[in-house]
């Protein structure tokens, strides 16, 4: 196996990725960014709005992933920003390109002119088509800090355990919201979901997979906008400006429509509750909140669809009115064990670890376990058992870099007593008072 880490269990697929293929990958992905907005450029000149568009979005894609490699913080952030922008230019192509269209149908056949509705690209990369867009729309910092928060997930549904009724239920939320509805008819569309319950039971993880499934398999269309916020860090580090960032997400969210905005450790939006110790600050970030809630400035808009998934394990925190926009709150219990077991195979068997204990003993021995100590025993078996069989490996790495390379992992079954020991190891966080109070919180808040 040349990854000494078999299935990245112990180092995460995403700094798998950094580390170990950074390093190929990075210049070629460069080079492909210049040659997509080479395209687009050219095709811009001559006219061709559809086909300019389809190469900024590629470029847009690619700044994405190549923001992924970048080491430092503010070179991520500046590429996000340029992946960004080149998204805006492909939007804003498109939009011409949809005119042309009209007009062509209308009979008054045109050709669009470079420089009819979009200035001429500088030579300056990213090339030209500059008005509105999110560098000057807003002063730098606020625009980098949101463009941080766009990610992209390699999360799959099926990468989260149990929990079939709420991928269900998303994916139903999801396709009415996005399907075209017969006729006239004017059907009701959720646009605001809250995922409540224990920590480390799978909302983030959910949140990841539901961005992912709004990824587009056609070549000529983008994947939807996922915006990663940690509101906690919001209200912190952009104290003050908390307001201009909820603002500037929902515009580059419904620009780049559709997007998925994802409010994790929902509750620190008011601070304490108590109305009496909301500060000025918070009580404004509450009504901008609110009206983005409410999606007051896309009303009407058929074509925009911003969904927002707000996440929190103290949903008695929540300030009541920013609740009562969340048409749909969603429990995330802790898995029973079916859901358990489905976590442990994710983990643990999909990952290829072999076991001589008989599985559904583990599964009863976890009782209690949220997914993530789930993770946490997974890994902590399976490195204990690596290190026992691999005990010449730091002899190995005195050697140097090549040796290090060269050395094969070796690996044997996790037997029953090494599940043992591991789960003793480990305290579930959740009580069962704990998940009594989430089951019964959702019928108080609604008798509130
Ligand atoms: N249902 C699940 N299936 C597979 N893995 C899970 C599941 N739930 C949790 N995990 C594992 O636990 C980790 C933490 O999950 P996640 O971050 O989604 O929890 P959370 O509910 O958002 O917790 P918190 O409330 O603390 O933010 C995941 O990265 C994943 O490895
Ligand atoms: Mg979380």
């Amino acid at each position: 196996m040349a990854n000494p880490f078999p299935q990245g269990l112990v180092i995460g697929p995403r700094l798998m990725l950094n580390g170990a293929m950074a390093i190929d990958l990075g210049p070629r992905l460069k080079s492909s960014i210049d040659d997509a907005l080479h395209r687009a450029k050219m095709a811009w000149k001559a006219g061709k709005s559809e086909e300019a568009a389809a190469n900024f979005e590629s470029a847009s894609e690619l700044m994405f992933k190549f923001a992924e490699y970048a080491g430092a913080r503010d070179l991520e952030y500046q590429r996000k920003r340029k992946a960004i922008e080149y998204r805006d230019y492909a939007r804003r192509l498109r939009e011409t390109a949809s005119e042309e269209n009209a007009r062509a149908r209308r009979g008054k056949q045109r050709v669009i002119q470079p420089g009819d509705n979009v200035p001429p690209p500088s030579d300056d990369p990213p090339p030209g088509l500059r008005h509105e867009n999110i560098s000057n729309k807003s002063t730098g910092e606020i625009a980098s800090a949101v463009a941080a928060m766009v990610h992209n997930s390699p999360l799959t549904w099926d990468d989260i355990g149990g929990l079939a009724d709420t991928k269900l239920d998303i994916k139903y939320t999801l396709g009415l919201s996005l399907a075209k509805p017969p006729g006239e008819l004017k059907m009701h569309t959720f646009r605001n979901i809250l995922f409540y319950g224990p920590p480390g039971t799978g909302k983030t993880i959910l949140a990841a997979a539901t961005s992912n499934a709004l990824k587009s398999t056609e070549a000529s269309a983008t994947n939807a906008m996922f915006f990663n916020v940690k509101v906690s860090g919001v209200m912190s580090k952009y104290f003050g400006e908390s307001t201009k960032i909820v603002s500037e997400i929902y515009g580059t969210a419904r620009d780049n429509s559709p997007s998925v905005v994802f409010l994790d450790e929902f509750e620190s939006i008011t601070g304490k509750r108590g109305g009496d110790e909301q500060s000025g600050a918070e009580r404004r970030i509450l009504s901008t909140i609110l009206s983005e809630l409410d999606g007051l400035s896309e009303k009407g808009r058929g074509d925009i669809y911003v969904l927002t998934i707000a996440a929190t394990n103290r949903p008695w925190d929540v300030d009541p009115a920013v609740l009562s926009r969340f048409e749909k709150r969603i429990l995330i219990p802790l898995p029973d064990a079916a859901a358990r077991k489905e976590i442990l195979d994710i983990l643990f068997t999909r990952r290829g670890f072999q076991t001589s204990a008989n599985m559904p003993e583990v599964v009863n021995m976890t009782e209690g376990f949220s997914g993530r100590e789930l993770e946490r025993l997974a890994k902590e078996v399976t490195t204990k058992m690596i290190r026992e069989m691999n005990r010449d490996l730091p002899a190995v790495v005195d050697k140097g870099l090549a040796n290090a390379r060269s050395y094969e992992v070796k690996i044997r079954p996790v037997s029953i007593d090494d599940w043992r020991a591991a789960i003793s190891r480990i305290t579930p966080a959740t009580s069962s008072a704990d998940m009594k109070r989430y089951l019964e919180w959702n019928d108080a808040a609604d008798d509130a």
